[in-house]
């Protein structure tokens, strides 16, 4: 990245936290642990949080026109499920607000190819065809930037895939305050990459993210398995032979011992030494069961709580339309500032 991040931020605004998942496809534990509970841990922070189900970025590959909506609202239950509550927070769709797509285009106008060229995600998501990808999967990280200034939040919570695409989001904002000598007028943006399990790894493999486009089921667990499928997923999941270590620094080289003992703390609200402090020594026929039943009891209220809410779905719809109202509202004052500062006629 160029060294403009190293540029102070001259922004005096209210801290704000925002973040967004994609609606494509079934949710996982890890983005249960590294996305949704931390969300939710940032509610009572002080600061508004915004949290939108991102179906602009969805669409980058292929979505079924007759799901795109159902997934939607699947995304929107498992925030609600996980505890975001809509009295206290902003929950919308993002294409219910057509800044979104707006400001997306300005600031495809202020990104180099340069920076997007760099971003792994679009190098992986791509595959061997880049040139059969569509424009808009190269453009994503752009449209990310601009869900994030719009309300020009100040604290992002993501896994830790996320990194580059908010290293890009403070390039943009940095290099349009310059460009259009508005200093301190977009926030340069903070990753909030926290907690024990900001990267869950695959139960089949310890080097490999857990991932909703892995190929094997039994890599990860969704939000949508029962107590069964994921007791035998747990008892099953990938281990070496050794017993648990009794210190952090000794999973050291044990990827798949480390991934485990870090969803145990995750999902306990625990640090990895208290687990180890309560497990090291034991060997992983005494961990597993204790860890499957652990996630069958946190994850089972939200399964559940999912279920009802997808049975009707009004209730989700209120949820979305009174978000997307609020979201509107500000990320409406956003954009008129913004074609202001560029330029652009505007009404007199
Ligand atoms: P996605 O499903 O790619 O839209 O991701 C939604 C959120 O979940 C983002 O904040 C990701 O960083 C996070 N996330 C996805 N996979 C993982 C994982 N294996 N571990 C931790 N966080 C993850
Ligand atoms: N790219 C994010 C992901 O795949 C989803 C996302 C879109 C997002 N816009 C965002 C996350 C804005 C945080 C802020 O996980």
């Amino acid at each position: 990245m160029t060294d403009l991040t190293s540029t102070p931020s001259a922004y005096t605004g209210p801290r704000r936290i925002l973040s967004g998942i994609q609606a494509s496809g079934a949710l996982h534990l890890g983005n249960y642990l590294g996305a949704l509970k931390r969300f939710v841990a940032l509610q009572g922070e002080g600061a508004p949080v915004f949290v939108f189900v991102a179906d602009l970025h969805a669409i980058t590959v292929w979505q079924e026109p007759d799901k795109l909506q159902a997934q939607t609202r699947e995304i929107a239950a498992a925030y609600l499920a996980s505890g975001l509550d809509p009295a206290r927070s902003v929950i919308f769709p993002q294409s219910a607000v057509p800044a979104h797509a707006e400001l997306a285009w300005i600031f495809n106008c202020v990104a180099r190819l340069g920076w997007l060229d760099r971003m792994t995600q679009f190098k992986e998501k791509s595959g061997k065809h880049k040139e059969r990808a569509s424009v808009g999967l190269y453009t994503y990280p752009v449209l990310q930037a601009a869900d994030i200034l719009l309300y020009k939040a100040t604290e992002v919570p993501v896994g830790d895939d996320q990194k580059q695409h908010l290293e890009l989001t403070r390039d943009i904002a940095a290099k349009f305050n310059t460009d259009f000598n508005a200093p301190g007028f977009f926030p340069l943006p903070e990753p909030v990459i926290q907690g024990p399990a900001t990267r869950v790894m695959s139960l089949r493999d310890g080097q490999a993210k857990m991932s909703k486009s892995d190929p094997s089921d039994q890599s990860r667990i969704n939000l949508t398995d029962d107590a069964d499928a994921i007791t035998a997923k747990i008892k099953k999941a990938r281990t070496d032979p050794e017993a648990l270590p009794e210190t952090v620094e000794a999973l050291e080289g044990r990827p798949e011992a480390r991934n485990l003992v870090s969803i145990y703390a995750a999902l306990a609200d625990q640090t990895p030494a208290e687990v180890l402090a309560r497990f090291g020594g034991q060997g992983f026929g005494a961990f597993k069961p204790a860890l499957a039943e652990l996630a069958v009891e946190a994850l089972a209220p939200v399964t559940a709580e999912m279920r009802r809410l997808m049975a009707d779905p009004a209730e989700i719809d209120r949820a979305l339309a009174r978000g997307a109202e609020q979201a509107a509202g500000i990320a409406e004052a956003t954009v008129a500032e913004v074609k202001d500062l560029v330029g652009f006629w505007h009404r007199p």
